[in-house]
């Protein structure tokens, strides 16, 4: 896939340019939780800089439903942003993304200057891909730029509309993780295992398919893996799954490529006390439990395949890893994936990249490293990776 990118866009002195980011950063009480989706947009608007533009960053924040709500704005990220100003000129914010205020303040930019506008989404139009909206965006700025890979499966105004009124191009972020991920699904390096866990199989359950047909192995665990051991047989007592997808999955099951948990860890209900237990014992149990981790058997399994990789992508926690007793799973899984120097890897989602934290088998500020992808993208790298053209790269698509 040959995108228009941002290097390929030559004069930038002085152009006002608009950058789409995606700074839906996880929030709590106020601050951001986690500045990752900031760092990762900091070559994109340190370029611009550079090239003396005028820069000027969109982004939405959280789900306010169309309206102007407090703890949705952007200022918290503004002021993180401020933080960074050794590299950067002082940032500016205007408390609106549209209008007067916003236009007077982008007339008195200087070329290299640096402001962020409010969250898109207090405006209902911003989700309806609204034209009148997006044209109101587009007179603002001579150029847009999206870097925003993990709002690119959404048909927002920001996104979409946007780009039939500006000339546009990809962001460094956006170009990189298009490259990424096309190489799982553009002549992957074999053998190439998917690590697939997390809870909501409706929503995994597009990638799966996809990569049956490109991975040599799905290794599945977490709530994800209860769907395939019900459509199986298993007993599963009150473990987590979604009835209305076991008819999908009892298609996927018995393929040999799909590996699943021999034994889990579980909780009992009641007690709330945890044991170890292979799956075919399950149904010997008599009080009603949970399934909530991959068992040492399963780790053993898993691990065997891991280290035969040469690509590996990994999405979904392989159990509630929360909880210090239902955390091994997650954690080995973890250390073998990153102990594994021979084999390219591919991570995302925001679950798993909490976990890849809380275990510390990686520097998140070691971006340099070739080996190691990180998404910025959830609910984006998953359609991506089920073969879908994006609704945001599409136009960006040469
Ligand atoms: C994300 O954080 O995954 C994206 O920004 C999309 O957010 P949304 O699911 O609210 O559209």
């Amino acid at each position: 896939m040959k995108l228009k990118t941002l290097g390929q866009i030559k004069n930038l002195k002085g152009k006002k340019v608009l950058v789409r980011v995606g700074f839906n950063v996880p929030m709590k009480n106020g601050q951001i939780v986690d500045d990752l989706r900031i760092q990762f947009a900091l070559p994109t608007i340190q370029y611009l800089i550079r090239k003396r533009a005028k820069v000027i960053l969109i982004s939405h924040l959280g789900r306010p439903n169309g309206k102007r709500i407090k703890k949705y704005s952007l200022e918290p990220v503004y002021r993180n942003l401020g933080t960074r100003s050794s590299k950067m000129k002082k940032v500016g914010f205007v408390n609106d993304c549209i209008g007067p205020t916003v236009k007077k303040t982008i007339d008195k930019m200087e070329a290299g200057d640096l402001i962020l506008l409010e969250n898109l989404r207090f405006y209902p139009e911003e989700k309806k891909n609204n034209l009148k909206f997006a044209q109101s965006l587009a007179s603002l700025a001579d150029i847009y730029i999206n870097d925003a890979f993990s709002v690119c499966h959404r048909r927002h105004a920001s996104i979409e509309a946007i780009t039939k009124y500006l000339p546009s191009a990809a962001g460094l972020l956006l170009e990189k993780e298009v490259k990424n991920l096309s190489l799982v699904l553009q002549n992957p390096k074999h053998p190439l295992i998917a690590v697939m866990g997390g809870v909501k199989i409706s929503t995994k359950i597009g990638v799966m398919k996809n990569l049956i047909k490109l991975a040599d192995h799905i290794l599945i665990g977490g709530a994800l893996a209860n769907n395939f051991l019900k459509a199986d047989g298993a007993q599963i007592s009150k473990s987590i799954y979604e009835p209305a997808m076991i008819k999908t999955v009892k298609k996927l099951v018995k393929n040999k490529k799909i590996v699943l948990p021999l034994d889990g860890r579980i909780r009992f209900i009641d007690s709330n006390q945890s044991l170890t237990t292979k799956i075919n014992e399950l149904s010997l149990l008599k009080k009603d439990f949970e399934l909530l981790d991959i068992g040492p058997e399963t780790i053993r399994l898993f691990s065997t395949y891991l280290k035969t990789a040469k690509l590996i992508i990994w999405n979904g926690p392989l159990g509630y890893f929360e909880d210090q007793r239902f955390s091994l799973g997650t954690r080995q899984i973890a250390q073998t994936i990153f102990k594994h120097k021979k084999a390219k890897l591919i991570i995302g989602g925001g679950e798993t990249l909490a976990a890849i934290k809380k275990f510390k088998v990686y520097n998140f500020h070691s971006l340099a490293k070739d080996k190691v992808f990180i998404s910025t993208g959830g609910g984006a790298m998953l359609e991506f990776l089920s073969g879908v053209i994006l609704p945001g790269v599409a136009p960006l698509i040469k």
